[in-house]
């Protein structure tokens, strides 16, 4: 069934008017019947139902204010989902360094990357080498047994990036989540924090997964709301009635509680004196600051030069353990091996994930000292597939690919050659603001600031760009994140640049 005849029948239930704008623009866009034969197969068997359905019901109630809070709602929920019903619904089959292929066999230069998995471009070839070479050898051995590339990966990870010791994991947020198991371990049998006390500290708009511990500390109620009860001691206060019933509070010593307890479990990124204040509060019973050092989700928030450095002295004074979540900023993306070099820092913890297998398949890990690992015994913590043979040899390759291609140091240079371009372009067109490092950058369109992915001026930018052959998507309402493969040339930059200057006139 193609989407013109998935309109029709929308529009026979809905009464018609509702989505003909929607019909229209999906015909306009001239998404092939093969693209839209297998979107309709991710529509009905995967776990999202179709936004342009969702849409297009909620539009036939006919109730305005309500179809802008759900149109806010569907879309937030989706940074992972291809969030746009129609123009950016089409079918990618093949990647190859900078670019990807649709399958109607349009080219486009790839400006996101995975959310920075695929730093070392598309399918490289050392990469997928080391993946088929193992994959004919051995793929997963029991975790009861030893294997023979553990070792020498868990050697080469933890001397490339100094630390004593890693712990492998397969997602970024399994990562997450094994740095807060040690950090709470490390604050009962090292730093003598009583049972069942210890917090581990976040930053407002943080962004580290899905899973339950990830939302009981997001500050987004996009990604939280409905997902309750939260887990205690990373727990971000919801404000609503429930939370006064539960604490049986009057409105005014609400409020003293709820200021109390935002004050508490979570912090403002980039505000050195709000974490003291903290730390002098309750320094006792916090474990650990997790927090990444440019935050990526969030609109690529770009800290004050030496806040990691500083946070990392508060914490040491307060002995509070630094965890640098680095799975979106690490492995050469800000121009650094680490985004914490930028400001010579040494964070107690490290999670790093995504292009630790350059976008091959899920690898992640935690690295720290022996202070803080040794702190786990056997069988407390562990995966299936952590550290499995496969993992090791593409992880092993994919940071042997960052180094001998300098890929940092390309990042650096491409990022600076992009931002100049961007902001050469500033003044003249609805460019308003170009920030970033190294090749994780945000160009912000002069419109007003809506919800997260709100349609607006920098979504008709996207798709001008995807028309010009550049795929880039909002992160908030007007903000569009550019995090191109790291292996992009001078070039190609120059190619890119022109196709956005293009875009963004063309919009206006
Ligand atoms: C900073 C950060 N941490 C953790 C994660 C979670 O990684 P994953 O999706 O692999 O679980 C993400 C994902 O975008 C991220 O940006």
């Amino acid at each position: 069934m193609t989407i013109l005849r998935y309109c029709r029948q929308i529009r026979a239930r809905s009464g018609g008017a509702a989505c003909r704008a929607l019909s229209t623009a999906a015909v306009e866009d001239g998404l092939s019947d093969a693209s839209s034969a297998l979107i309709e197969l991710e529509d009905k068997y995967g776990a999202h139902v179709s936004l342009l359905d969702m849409r297009v019901s909620r539009i036939a109630e006919s109730q305005v204010e309500r179809r802008i809070g759900i149109e806010r709602q569907i879309i937030n929920f989706c940074n992972y989902y291809p969030n746009e019903p129609t123009a950016l619904r089409f079918l990618l089959t093949k990647g190859e360094g900078t670019r990807v292929w649709d399958v109607d066999g349009r080219e486009y230069f790839d400006f996101l990357s995975a959310y920075s998995a695929v730093n070392q471009g598309h399918c490289h070839p050392k990469i997928i080498g080391a993946l088929v070479e193992q994959a004919q050898q051995m793929t997963l051995t029991s975790r009861a047994f030893h294997n023979d590339c553990l070792g020498e990966y868990v050697e080469f990870v933890t001397r490339y990036f100094g630390f004593d010791r890693v712990l492998p994991m397969n997602t970024g947020v399994e990562g997450g989540e094994t740095a807060i198991k040690l950090a709470r371990k490390w604050g009962y049998e090292v730093k003598g924090i009583p049972k069942d006390k210890a917090r581990v500290l976040f930053a407002e708009s943080n962004f580290w997964g899905r899973t339950l511990a990830a939302v009981s500390s997001s500050s987004d109620p996009t990604a939280y709301t409905g997902f309750g009860p939260f887990m205690p001691g990373c727990e971000f206060p919801r404000l609503c009635v429930s939370f006064l019933f539960a604490h049986a509070l009057t409105p005014s010593c609400a409020l003293t509680r709820i200021i109390e307890t935002i004050s508490v479990s979570m912090v403002p990124y980039n505000n050195l004196d709000a974490i003291e204040d903290e730390f002098k509060r309750d320094g006792d019973n916090i474990a650990a600051f997790m927090v990444e050092p440019i935050q990526g989700e969030a609109g690529v928030v770009v800290p004050a030069d030496g806040y990691m450095s500083e946070l990392k002295k508060l914490c040491t004074s307060y002995n509070v353990l630094l965890i640098a979540d680095e799975v979106q900023t690490g492995l050469g993306r800000t121009g650094h091996r680490l985004a914490v070099d930028y400001d010579a820092c040494k964070p107690d913890i490290l999670v790093l994930g995504k292009a630790l297998s350059g976008g091959v398949f899920p690898v992640s890990a935690v690295l720290t000292s022996d202070e803080v690992m040794l702190t786990l015994k056997p069988g407390e913590h562990g995966s299936t597939y952590g550290g499995n043979p496969l993992a090791c040899k593409v992880a092993t390759a994919a940071i042997e690919v960052l180094r001998d291609e300098k890929l940092a140091e390309n990042s650096a240079s491409r990022g600076e050659q992009l931002r100049s371009g961007l902001r050469s372009m500033e003044g003249s067109t609805s460019i308003k603001e170009v920030r970033g490092r190294g090749l994780l950058n945000a160009m912000v369109i002069d419109q007003p600031a809506m919800g997260y992915g709100d349609q607006g001026k920098a979504w008709d930018v996207c798709l001008k760009m995807k028309e010009n052959g550049l795929l880039a998507k909002p992160t908030h309402g007007n903000i569009i994140r550019f995090a191109p493969p790291l292996t992009i040339t001078k070039a190609e930059i120059d190619q890119c640049l022109d196709i956005i200057d293009r875009s963004v006139r063309q919009v206006g």
